[in-house]
């Protein structure tokens, strides 16, 4: 065999019925099909209405302003007093980190992370130029001038009222550890709910779903734990429907509570806890859909994965269809929406109090398969992105006439004094293109990109306000 015909040898080979194909014409064909592929999925999976083609969701110039990227420079503060040399020998100087900040009562950073009460958020006082700003982080009052309690918390826009009700862990009791290795707690007080017509002014519509006294063997006894309250109206029965993370002090017991009202301001009657589907609940949501089909959410196993099951038409327990997603992710806090057809969800990582880093995920079935997509948190500084902006999310509110634009509610938990634990709220947009799916999408959708966008101070644009 000559030289030419060595090295054609490889490049050359033959096809059905003997034909010879160049390999470069088969690769050319072969790029050409991928690219035809690429687009298709791009195309079909964000298609307008009506086969109209649309890029990802293209961003309302109303919203603009809540895209803008904003950094924020917090400098850690040197060491306080100087160290004797046999200290500085004895334990060699530690970096200190934010999170360390964070958690540190005596930091000096303190005020930035717990802004004090004269910085709070006071609708009531805060009319003309300073109407309707959110600033996450700081002391936010209701009506009557107190901090809101509402923690974990959700919404739920009840059509019938044409209101936002806001429930949450009403947490203003004293802080403490059952026992020395225990995470820090607040006995149960109950269920807090707050109405308001432009979710920025809140009235105390009272403790919803009380705590129990005396009877220790109440899943609602004071002692026990009620975390992440969520509320969805049934249009079948009429009825408001409360779905919570009830435990134990130590959080063995693993299960959901569920609780019945007629009335989005309670009182809930509280109906019973178990462990669905047999498997341990700890954080947890409830997700209801355009169809009216409800789902519960919760982190199983030990935390390393997530359940996902509909609920029964009256709402009032689980069927026996379950699904294990994001299995050995360790992930919990979910909080789920919905746009365009697609799920997302939002979830934390597992350090109880402590901040940590947000992820996104996407479903074009709400029973999976779910996929990560990555960090959504944009701005601020990268120790503000790595810890959610110190935050945990807990619940993402759709915005009526904004399609796309989400506020995403996050909990900036204080374990010192959990009463004191803040409400960092920030716009979410759905929108652009994801980084990482889409260099493996070959015909698998393509997830539009999820940002949260962290601002020192924002709000909603004039038109949704009004
Ligand atoms: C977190 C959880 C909170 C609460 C806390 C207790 O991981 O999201 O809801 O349970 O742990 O340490």
């Amino acid at each position: 065999m000559g030289m030419r015909d060595k090295y054609r040898k490889p490049t050359t080979f033959r096809c059905n019925a003997g034909s010879r194909c160049s390999m470069s014409a088969v690769v050319w064909s072969l790029v050409g099909f991928l690219l035809f592929l690429h687009l298709y999925s791009l195309f079909s999976h964000n298609g307008g209405k009506d086969g109209e083609i649309q890029f990802h969701s293209s961003h309302h110039p109303l919203i603009r302003e809540l895209e803008q990227v904003e950094e924020d420079n917090i400098q850690i503060p040197p060491p306080r007093g100087k160290r004797s040399p046999r200290a500085a020998k004895r334990r060699p100087k530690r970096t200190t980190t934010l999170i360390d900040e964070f958690l540190d009562e005596n930091s000096q950073l303190r005020h930035v992370f717990f802004p004090g009460m004269k910085s709070a958020i006071d609708p009531m006082n805060d009319a003309g130029n300073n109407s309707f700003y959110y600033y996450p982080g700081r002391i936010w009052l209701d009506t009557e001038g107190n901090p809101i309690q509402a923690h974990g918390g959700g919404i739920l826009y009840d059509e019938m009222s044409k209101t936002y009700y806001w429930y949450g862990e009403y947490k203003d009791g004293p802080t403490y550890h059952a026992h020395k290795k225990g995470a820090a707690r607040v006995d149960i007080i109950g269920v807090g709910c707050y109405s308001s017509k432009d979710l920025w002014t809140w009235k105390n519509e009272g403790i919803v779903l009380a705590a129990e006294e005396t009877n220790e063997t109440h899943a609602l006894h004071k002692s026990n734990v009620l975390e992440r309250p969520k509320v969805i109206y049934n249009d079948r029965t009429g009825k408001y429907v409360m779905w919570m993370h009830i435990d134990d002090a130590n959080y063995t017991k693993a299960a959901v509570g569920i609780a019945i009202s007629d009335s989005p301001t309670g009182p809930f009657d509280y109906l019973y806890s178990k462990r669905p589907h047999g498997f341990e609940s700890r954080d947890m949501t409830i997700f209801k859909d355009d169809d009216g089909v409800a789902y519960l959410i919760y982190s199983s196993e030990d935390n390393s994965e997530l359940h996902i099951g509909p609920l029964t038409e009256d709402y009032l327990d689980v069927t026996h269809v379950v699904r294990r997603i994001l299995v050995g992710q360790h992930r919990e806090a979910p909080a789920l929406f919905k746009h365009q057809g697609t799920y997302y969800m939002i979830t934390s990582g597992c350090t109880g109090w402590a901040p940590n880093e947000a992820l996104a995920h996407a479903a074009e079935s709400v029973m999976g398969p779910w996929e990560t997509m990555g960090n959504p948190c944009i701005g601020g500084n990268k120790m503000f992105r790595l810890t959610t902006f110190f935050a945990q999310s807990t619940f993402v509110i759709p915005l009526e006439g904004l399609p796309g634009s989400f506020i995403f509610m996050a909990d900036r938990w204080n374990p010192a004094d959990l009463r004191d634990s803040r409400y960092v709220w920030l716009p979410l947009i759905v929108g652009g293109p994801a980084d990482r799916p889409l260099e493996f999408n070959f015909g698998f959708p393509v997830w539009s990109r999820i940002s949260i966008y962290w601002h020192k101070k924002w709000r909603l644009p004039s038109v949704w306000r009004a």
